[in-house]
């Protein structure tokens, strides 16, 4: 698709073909392990569509995500319910809509599951001691490690069928050893289990294989070698190994057409590039400058130099970059073109409905959806 026939700027456009040879990249780099697409990162029904045909399972975060997919032709047995904060009515619409398999990190929330859908199985998901990423989750989610025996111990007490244990080394990582690590205590909890009679079927690693932005990542077959080799050494026979991406598959698929809407002087003497999208109409991971996008002008060539990148919005947050070194053309001006690279995953889901009376994202779809 050329500049030419985009409709209006900023719109995100979608590469489907990507996304298939994505897939299918890490299924080569992890040919034992079953590939679940954490909904969240794009949920463009072209893309559950692709993924679904692929053979993929589905991580759903929420009763909007199991109908979303429900409506693209998704077997609910494939879908994981995998959000640890969720009310009993959202189990309940779940299990009643098919779903059969959930994720908890606490006592309370899998006394829920057992009540409102019975007999399905569940992952416990552990906080693993893995070093930070770049979009971290903090202490938000998981249980400690060794309360995940107990948990799952009472899991299968109230009648639910044990998965085994679950973790995710935060979003956008890019230490290998992650998840090395996380196997080690996932290890642990299944030696504790058998103790208990509790024999671990799968362990889920998670999602937060990262993609090369500004600065590059590891790649799935480094990420491969390293998370099969931990499984292989570490993990009881039979064990399956289940991997939860959202951004792997979808992140280089997109990119984000845009346009800069004013350069300024600034009173603090730096050059303030506005553009007419930010953090509240698709670039909400630019929040702490977690994470650092490339874009790319028809003016690359000309010289470049440092500046401020905003947003378009009224609110003194709307600013992408101003610590992260950003070089952009000298002679860039309103009215440019910019497109901002690697906007497949947490962009057009994340945008506002109309904040400063700005529309959300919108996207566009290219390449095909089946071969
Ligand atoms: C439960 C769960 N699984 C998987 C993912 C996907 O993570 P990523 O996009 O880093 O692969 C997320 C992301 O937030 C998540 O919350």
């Amino acid at each position: 698709m050329t500049d030419r026939n985009l409709p209006e700027s900023p719109c995100l456009v979608i590469d489907l073909d990507r996304v298939r040879a994505n897939y299918r990249a890490l299924q080569a780099a992890l040919p034992a392990a079953r590939i679940r697409f954490a909904v969240k990162a794009s949920p463009l029904p072209s893309i559950i569509r692709l993924l679904n045909d692929e053979g993929a399972e589905f991580d759903v975060a929420s009763v909007g995500e199991i109908e979303l997919c429900l409506a693209q032709g998704v077997d609910p047995a494939v879908m994981c319910y995998g959000n640890p904060i969720k009310k009993s009515a959202h189990i309940a619409a779940a299990y009643a809509a098919g779903v059969r398999r959930f994720a908890f990190d606490t006592e309370e929330d899998v006394e829920r599951i057992a009540q409102h859908a019975p007999g399905s199985e569940v992952e416990c998901r552990f906080l693993a001691s893995a070093p930070a990423s770049q979009t971290p989750f903090g202490a938000k989610f998981g249980c400690a490690p060794g309360e995940a025996v107990h948990l799952l111990v009472r899991a299968r007490d109230l009648g639910l069928r044990i998965v085994g244990p679950y973790f995710h080394v935060g979003s956008q990582q890019l230490d290998p050893i992650a998840w090395q690590i996380g196997i080690e205590q996932a290890a642990a909890i299944a030696e504790a289990l058998a103790v208990k009679d509790i024999s671990v079927k799968a362990v889920n690693i998670g999602g937060g294989l990262p993609i090369s932005y500004a600065d590059p990542a590891p790649g799935v077959s480094e990420l491969g070698a390293v998370i099969a080799d931990a499984a292989a050494r570490l993990l009881p026979e039979h064990t399956e190994i289940v991997v939860e991406p959202g951004r792997a598959l979808v992140g280089n698929s997109g990119v984000i057409h845009a346009e800069v809407v004013n350069v300024r002087q600034a009173p603090d003497g730096r050059r303030w590039v506005y553009l007419d999208i930010g953090r509240y109409n698709g670039m909400a991971e630019t929040e702490n400058e977690y994470i650092a996008y490339r874009f790319q002008t028809d003016r690359d060539s000309d010289p470049r130099d440092e500046a401020v990148v905003a947003g378009p919005t009224c609110d003194g947050d709307d600013v992408l970059y101003q610590r992260t070194r950003v070089l952009l053309p000298t002679t860039l001006r309103a009215g440019d073109p910019i497109r901002i690279l690697e906007t497949g995953a947490y962009t057009a889901s994340y945008s506002s409905v109309s904040f400063n009376g700005f529309p959300p994202l919108t996207v566009h779809v290219i390449g095909a959806e089946r071969e």
